[in-house]
Order: structure tokens, then C-alpha cells, then sequence
């Protein structure tokens, strides 16, 4: 089974730089979701008809195993499936899907190439529609067998007036697919190569044309102007946050929450209004998200808490944490149980041992702290230099003083304790207080100058 995926178009109606198969739905371009659904059917060969742009999307594409076939001019469906066909033999089951198409589900693909034999060598998915105008009308005769595909451009008011559509996807056998296509005019009200003629010819040849339905509407909505993707990208939110829900995640508001990637709950997980989701993230049981809070790649243990507005990426997180709000958790950050991390603290690389403590205005990059420490508010690791960075050790019971400065590559020893205020450039031993502070003095008697 080869697909074959139009993306020549110039989606004109975008008014957009980026090609239209380039824009994103979920966090993913348009062209992606088709992508990945072809491979979840395990196509032998994925080929993508590009035409306008066709150096952006190639190079969107680059590591995608996905072959290119240019259609310098778009002359039509029918004829971009042609460019695709140097690369199709004759046993081949064809797929044609649509790079503007995203949603389809692998399970009605999988039902449609279910239907193609070579008894039956092609196969359509069409709908029915309430409103079908704009699309191509399925023909049947009065047994109920297609005859046709008439495009809205090309019908009579009878024939407008089926509901019964042509989505565009269909699947047919290699051979006579390549006859069929060889076979095409554009003598039609377009002056196109329709793809959709190839219907009637399979009748002529004696086949019946088998046909299937989706089992929802998103799967076969494509996307032509922003309004359209706007609107696909909010159902196909609300179907997410449903699959959430399934899973036992409670989410306070399913159309404020966004998932732009694959999530992962447990039991009681509870998601609150204004979340995004973003790549891998996985939430176990009893995980709590505050409002407003962007989680990105991220593995979050049992039981912690995530207050409001805090944003956390390419971190783990271990059991019954807690944090923010107002946190920021950079890339490398690396929370065993129990730790706190409070407001406006920023970690990155930065590893944390069990039940230490960071609670106010820090921020610890390029860390290893151990278990039980506590870090006053306003300390910072100083780790760069201007031109590298340097790596802080904190031991284990160590406290830190408020507004205190680390300058790495410096060590804390086990049990020591920094005195407010200090900026500590050499390794402080364990078990001991040091600071470095200027004394404290008071001019006694000190007059306030007069005002002149
Ligand atoms: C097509 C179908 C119509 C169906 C509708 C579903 C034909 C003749 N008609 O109509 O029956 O109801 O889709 O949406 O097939 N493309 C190319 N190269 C071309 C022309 C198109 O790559 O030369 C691509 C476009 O980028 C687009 C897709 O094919 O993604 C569909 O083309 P479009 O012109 O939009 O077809 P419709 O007129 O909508
Ligand atoms: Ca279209």
C-alpha cells in the first residue's frame, strides 16, 4: 500500500508566508497529522504531490521518510495523482489523502483499503452532509450502485440537490488506477483533470465501486481559510480533552485546555482552565494543575502539585512536589519528592534532592543540590562567567540565607549554613556557618544634612 497526499495547492484564502499544509493544528503542521497517520497504516511509501512552495514543505519534511512528486502546474486532482504514478506498480493499493485534510482516523482508512481488491479496485469514503454544497455529489442508480461523481461546478439542480458527498480520499488498485488517470480530460466547467472522473470509468469497466463513512464529520474537514482552522482546531481540542476525561483526568473547562502534543494521565488528575499541554507530558495519579500553567515535556510524579502560572519544560518532577506558582521550570531540571519550589524561582539543569526547599525569588541554574536543604529567598547561583558556565554542589541540610550569591564553580559542604546576604566564592565546608559581609556600623550621632 503506497499513499499518495496532494499538497500542491496554493491555499490562496490562508493569506498567509507559509504554505497552507504548513500550519499548525494541535502543535503539529497539517501535513503532519497526514503524515503520521499514513505511517500508523504502515504505507510502504509515502508520497506527497507538492507544487507551490514545495522547497518550504520539503524542507519541513526533511527527516520524515516522506518522497517528494512535483506538480509544477496545478491542472488538477486527477492530474497530481498522475505525478505520483512513475512510482506506482501495478499490485500496488493506492491511498490518495489530502495534506489539508488532518483528522482522518486510522481505523476509517483502514476500513476503506479493507474494501479494495482486485474483484473491487477502488474504494471512496464519502459523507453525507447537510449542507453538501461546494463538494463533489456521489451518483447512484436505483440499486444503490455509484455511477459517478459529479462536481458542484459541473451538476444539474437534481444532482445538487444529494447530500451524499466525495471527500476527496479514496483507494484503488495500481493497475487500474494507472489506466484510468491515462485516460482523463478536462473538458469539464473547470477545464481540470478531475480525479473524480475515474469513478464513472471503473463502472464503465464492469467494477462495482465500493464506499464507506467516517465515523465523525472532523475526520474528513479540511482546511482552506484561518476561520476553518480556528474552528478544526477547537473540536478536535474538545475531542482531546474528551480522551482526557476518559482516562479519569477531571478538567475543570474542556474548551480551556489545549494539547499540543501526546498526554498521559493517571487516576484524578485534575487540570484546571487555561492549560496548554505541549509534546510528551505525563501526569500520574493525583497530579494537580493549577490555571494558566504551559507544561512541555514533561514526567510529573504521583501527587504533586502544580500551582497557577507556572510553566515548566524538558523537566521530571518526583512524588507529592510542589510548585509555584509563578514558577519557571527550564530544560535539565531534575525535582526529587517533596521539593518545593516556590514564586518566581527559575531552575535550569538543575537537580534537586528529596524535601529541599526553594521557596522565593531564586534562581538555581546549573545545580546539584541534595536532600533537605533549604534556599532563602533571592539566593542565585551565579554559573556564568560571561563566557562559560559553572556548576554549583550544595550538599545535603545546608542553609542558605536570603539573598545570597553562589559563584560557581563553588561547594557547599553537608550541614553548612550561608549567612544572609553573603556572596560566597569559595567552597564553604560542612557543618559550618560562613558569610561574607561587610560589618554593620552606626555613626552615633549622625545629622541628616538641612535642607537648602
Ligand atoms: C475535490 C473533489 C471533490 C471533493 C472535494 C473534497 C475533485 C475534482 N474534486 O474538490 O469531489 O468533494 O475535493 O474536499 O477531485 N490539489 C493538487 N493539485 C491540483 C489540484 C488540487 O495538489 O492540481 C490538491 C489541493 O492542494 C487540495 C486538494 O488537492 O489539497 C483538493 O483540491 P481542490 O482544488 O480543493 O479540490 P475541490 O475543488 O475542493
Ligand atoms: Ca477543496
Amino acid at each position: 500500500m503506497k499513499v499518495v497526499i496532494l499538497a500542491a495547492g496554493k491555499g490562496t484564502r490562508m493569506r498567509s508566508s507559509l504554505p497552507k499544509v504548513l500550519q499548525p493544528l494541535a502543535g503539529k503542521t497539517l501535513l503532519q497529522h497526514v503524515v503520521d497517520t499514513a505511517k500508523e497504516l504502515n504505507a510502504e511509501q509515502i508520497l506527497t504531490v507538492v507544487g507551490h512552495q514545495s522547497h518550504l514543505i520539503e524542507e519541513a519534511m526533511i527527516d520524515q521518510g516522506v518522497d517528494f512528486v512535483a506538480q509544477t502546474e496545478q491542472l488538477g486532482t486527477g492530474h497530481a495523482v498522475q505525478q505520483a504514478i512513475p512510482e506506482i506498480t501495478d499490485n500496488d493499493t493506492v491511498l490518495v489523502l489530502y495534506g489539508d485534510v488532518p483528522l482522518t482516523a486510522k481505523s476509517t482508512l483502514d476500513d476503506l483499503l479493507n474494501l479494495v481488491s482486485d474483484e473491487h479496485p477502488l474504494g471512496l469514503l464519502t459523507i453525507n452532509l447537510d449542507n453538501p454544497s461546494g463538494y463533489g455529489r456521489i451518483i447512484r442508480d436505483q440499486h444503490l450502485a455509484v455511477q459517478a461523481i459529479v462536481e458542484q461546478k459541473d451538476a444539474n439542480p437534481e444532482q445538487l440537490k444529494i447530500t451524499e458527498v466525495n471527500t476527496g480520499i479514496l483507494a484503488a488498485k495500481g493497475a487500474k488506477l494507472k489506466g484510468w488517470l491515462s485516460r482523463l480530460e478536462s473538458n469539464n466547467a473547470q477545464g481540470e483533470f478531475y480525479l473524480t472522473d475515474i469513478i464513472a470509468m471503473c463502472v464503465a469497466d464492469g467494477f462495482a465501486v465500493q464506499t464507506t463513512q467516517p465515523q465523525a464529520e472532523i475526520e474528513v474537514l479540511g482546511v482552506n481559510d484561518k476561520c476553518q482552522l480556528q474552528s478544526l482546531e477547537r473540536d478536535y481540542q474538545m475531542q482531546l480533552a474528551n480522551e482526557l476525561m476518559v482516562q479519569g483526568a477531571t478538567v475543570i473547562d474542556a474548551s480551556r485546555l489545549d494539547i499540543r502534543g501526546s498526554v498521559e494521565v493517571g487516576q484524578d488528575v485534575e487540570i484546571d482552565v487555561n492549560v496548554i499541554l505541549e509534546g510528551a507530558v505525563k501526569l500520574a495519579d493525583g497530579v494537580k494543575v493549577g490555571a494558566n500553567c504551559i507544561l512541555k515535556n514533561v514526567i510529573i510524579a504521583t501527587g504533586t502539585q502544580i500551582h497557577p502560572f507556572s510553566h515548566l519544560e524538558d523537566c521530571v518532577v518526583g512524588q507529592n512536589a510542589n510548585i509555584g506558582p509563578y514558577a519557571r521550570l527550564r530544560p535539565g531540571t531534575e525535582l526529587a519528592d517533596s521539593v518545593r519550589i516556590g514564586n518566581f524561582v527559575e531552575t535550569k539543569k538543575a537537580k534537586i534532592g528529596i524535601g529541599s526547599k526553594v521557596n522565593h525569588l531564586s534562581y538555581i541554574g546549573d545545580t546539584l543540590m541534595g536532600e533537605g536543604c533549604n534556599i532563602g529567598a533571592g539566593s542565585i547561583t551565579c554559573n556564568y562567567d560571561g563566557v562559560n558556565k559553572h556548576q554549583t554542589v550544595i550538599g545535603n541540610k545546608v542553609f542558605v540565607g536570603s539573598d545570597s550569591q553562589l559563584v560557581a564553580p563553588v561547594e557547599i559542604g553537608d550541614g553548612a549554613t550561608i549567612g544572609a546576604g553573603s556572596t560566597i566564592t569559595k567552597d564553604s565546608p560542612a557543618g559550618e556557618l560562613t558569610l561574607s559581609r561587610s560589618k554593620q556600623v552606626t555613626m552615633k550621632g549622625w545629622q541628616k544634612p538641612d535642607k537648602k
